[in-house]
């Protein structure tokens, strides 16, 4: 159990960011926005900052964070990147879209980063509180996503603490992030989608001219992270739901709503409703209550579609 701190929340100004990177130069953990989710933040380079990282989430070791870097440049000082993957980094970054590359020796990385592997999972994020956090910090940042192992990702400051208060330093409060959904993960030589997220499968393929191989098995993923059951609200999810039946607090999506009840989108907008998702399932959990049940609506399997019934899948998952 890490040590109990006050979590400061701090706000995204000039001199907020200049106390956050120096928290970071500490070793201590901050959490910052990003255009995905809120990501957990440490020194990548420290060993004690990135052990902070997997015991105030209570994340096992095997399973390895991503390198946050503001831009190519940086990303290849830790990483090989084939013309392939420049190809994805030119079109993609900053956004959405985690590579996981060579490492590169000496890159200076701590070993507990990559969990031993010989790859490292590398991101450029777009969020402009992310980019200046990490231009003021000047070096790479490990940042999983800020929410306790197993449970929803956090898309509001308030969410961060609701899960980590007392086990980080301190949250950047960025306000709710845009795209909602954690980053696509691509593997490459030959090009693998390791995880479905905020970048749509269609614009990767778009880019390399083919199709993606998916993780070849499910029940060893290539991205440890994959496990069946993830991002798992207290409650019971149903899926595929046409309607709810008594007792369920019901998601809906594509139907109009009326009197407080929940939508992931009315007009039926997959990009809305990834922005909304884990709200919602946060939402819905506290209105459902201890062993409560909750009801999702269809979402259709394209574009966005993909990684929303990816994580709602995981969130249904017996646990
Ligand atoms: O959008 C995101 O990617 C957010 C924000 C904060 O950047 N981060 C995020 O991190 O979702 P996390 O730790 O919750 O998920 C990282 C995933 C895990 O499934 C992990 O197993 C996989 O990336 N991963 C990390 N390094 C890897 C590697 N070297 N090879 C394969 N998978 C890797
Ligand atoms: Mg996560």
């Amino acid at each position: 159990m890490p040590e109990a701190v006050a979590t400061r929340l701090i706000a995204p100004t000039g001199p907020g960011i200049a106390e956050a990177a120096a928290l970071l130069r500490s070793g201590a953990l901050v959490a910052f926005p990003t255009e995905t989710v809120y990501g957990l933040g440490g020194d990548a380079r420290s060993d004690l900052a990135v052990a902070r990282i997997f015991a105030a989430k209570g994340r096992p070791r095997f399973n390895p964070l991503i390198v946050h870097v503001p831009d190519l440049a940086a990303a290849a000082a830790v990483a090989h990147v084939s013309p392939e993957a420049e190809r994805l980094a030119a079109a993609f970054w900053p956004g959405p879209l985690t590579l996981v590359l060579p490492l590169r020796e000496g890159a200076g990385l701590s070993p507990l980063v990559t969990a031993g592997n010989e790859s490292v999972a590398i991101r450029v994020p777009a969020h402009p509180v992310a980019q200046a956090l990490l231009r003021a910090f000047g070096g790479p940042l490990a940042a999983p996503s800020a929410n306790p192992s197993g449970k929803v990702s956090p898309t509001r400051a308030a969410h961060v603490l609701a899960g980590l208060a007392g086990r980080v330093a301190a949250v950047v409060d960025g306000g709710p992030c845009a795209v909602g959904l954690e980053s696509s993960i691509v593997a490459l030589d030959p090009p693998r989608l390791l995880r479905p997220g905020g970048l749509p499968l269609e614009a990767i393929e778009a880019c390399l001219g083919g199709p993606l191989a998916s993780d070849p098995d499910p029940a060893r993923p290539l991205a440890p992270g994959q496990l069946a059951s993830h991002y798992a609200p207290a409650a019971a999810l149903r899926l595929d739901a046409q309607a709810p039946v008594a007792g369920e607090v019901w998601i809906g999506f594509g139907t109009p709503v009326s009197g407080g009840a929940l939508t992931l989108s009315a007009s039926g907008d997959l990009v809305e409703a990834a922005a909304n998702l884990f709200h919602a399932l946060r939402e819905a959990d506290a209105l459902a209550g201890p062993k409560g049940r909750i009801a999702v609506s269809p979402i259709p399997e394209k574009g966005l579609g993909r990684a929303i019934n990816d994580r709602l899948r995981r969130a249904a998952a017996p646990r």
